[in-house]
């Protein structure tokens, strides 16, 4: 068996849109981005949606047009990719690091209430939906994450790299926060290759995004070149960036949306295999859900071996390389990389859970075209080596 970790899959009208770009002779940002971002934003129930090159350019844009400067704290999970941290740095801002919960990976309500406690100045934080989970946004008794950012005036961007489509007590991820973005990069849960969306319902944060994502332009390139008067002319704002995503990716990523939901189902398909077959294996631990199942992405399906278990997770996972099947580790959390742990003086004590997960830490493969029998040899193959 050869059982890779990822695996792009064609949603069908790839082919279709990316001729009619071609043909178009028009490939960069155009209608078909247009287009895609009205879905997108459609999908998700939110007012607006700019589409970018990444999820990086999409949380760097998200905080930018939040006003982020030099010397502001925005807070972030250690169990996270260095582009949600990366991004607070590129504006002179510092990251304020915080545990997660083990079961889930989350940041909680309650670990929010204990890092506003200890950080009195914090202008943003940046939420991870680990794996495709939503964090814990809203409660009747106004507890949750949202309630506790509005009560304490604190922005809400969501990065959910993970999160499409995701949803937290029956509405989309993406129409909750001030900002939320969302990645499509190759082995996300749809693809454009690279590529990302910033989503919000505040329109202020929407058209500074949209110029910022084009060098500070003041009118969309598009609108240069097709409107009557004065083509030529533009000014300049502020010294934007070139996030601007191609009308070449929005194809890809218009089939790929119309499939979305087929291939959450497929995903749960084999979350619910691994979740039968592995349950009685004691030296591993399975993600925990608190959402309805439908809810979750299932971007990620991570396992924790546990301290004590025959074998460590390295070896597991060279181990599981020798049968053939691909494994991934998310993360090492962010206070281990020697940028952060070096620049904020970060120690591994103050992030006990993200400690323990990390250490038992493994991604198992999980995509619509993993098929039954290849589950069932991941899951067999698991049990030898745990056994
Ligand atoms: C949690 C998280 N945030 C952000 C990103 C960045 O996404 P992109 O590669 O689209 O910039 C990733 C990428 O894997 C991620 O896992």
């Amino acid at each position: 068996m050869d059982i890779p970790y990822s695996r792009v899959q064609l949603a069908g009208n790839e082919d279709r849109y990316l001729k009619e770009v071609l043909e178009s002779g028009w490939l960069t940002t155009s209608s078909k981005a247009l287009q895609f971002e009205k879905s997108f934003a459609g999908y998700v129930g939110a007012k607006y949606a700019c589409a970018v090159n990444s999820c990086t350019a999409a949380l760097h844009l998200a905080i930018e047009a939040l006003g982020i400067k030099e010397g502001d704290s925005v807070l972030i999970p250690t169990m996270t990719f260095t582009a949600t941290a990366e991004i607070v740095r590129y504006l002179g801002a510092n990251p304020v690091f915080c545990d997660v919960e083990y079961d889930t990976c989350l940041i909680s309500p309650k670990i929010l209430r204990q890092a506003i406690n200890r950080n009195d100045n914090i202008k943003a934080i940046i939420l991870v939906h680990y794996g495709g989970h939503a964090s814990d946004m809203y409660t009747p008794d106004g507890k949750g994450i949202m309630d506790i950012c509005k009560n304490q005036n604190i922005y809400l961007v969501e990065d959910a790299a993970h999160a499409f489509p995701t949803k937290f007590e029956g509405r989309y991820v993406g129409s909750f926060g001030d900002v939320t973005c969302f990645s499509f990069y190759a082995n996300k849960t749809i693809t454009t290759g690279e590529g990302g969306m910033l989503v919000t319902n505040d329109e202020a944060i929407y058209n500074r995004a949209k110029i910022m994502r084009l060098h500070g332009i003041d009118r969309d390139i598009w609108n240069r070149f097709t409107s009557a008067k004065c083509k030529w002319e533009y000014d300049i704002i502020a010294p934007g960036y070139k996030y601007n995503m191609s009308d070449i990716s929005a194809a890809i990523g218009l089939a790929q949306l119309e499939k979305a939901e087929y291939f959450r189902e497929q995903r749960q398909r084999c979350a619910l295999v691994y979740f039968s077959e592995l349950n009685d294996i004691s030296s591993i631990d399975l993600p925990v859900f608190f959402q309805s199942i439908e809810h979750h992405a299932w971007h990620l399906f991570p396992i924790k071996i546990k301290p004590g278990s025959p074998v460590d997770r390295n070896s597991f996972i060279e181990l599981m390389s020798e049968k053939g099947i691909g494994t991934s580790v998310h993360y090492k959390p962010l206070h281990r990389m020697t940028y952060y742990k070096e620049t904020f003086n970060l120690n591994s004590n103050d992030f006990p859970n993200a400690e323990r997960i990390w250490k038992g830490t493994v991604s198992l493969p999980i995509y619509p075209s993993l098929s039954d029998v290849e589950l069932k040899y991941i899951c067999q193959t698991i049990r030898e080596i745990l056994s």
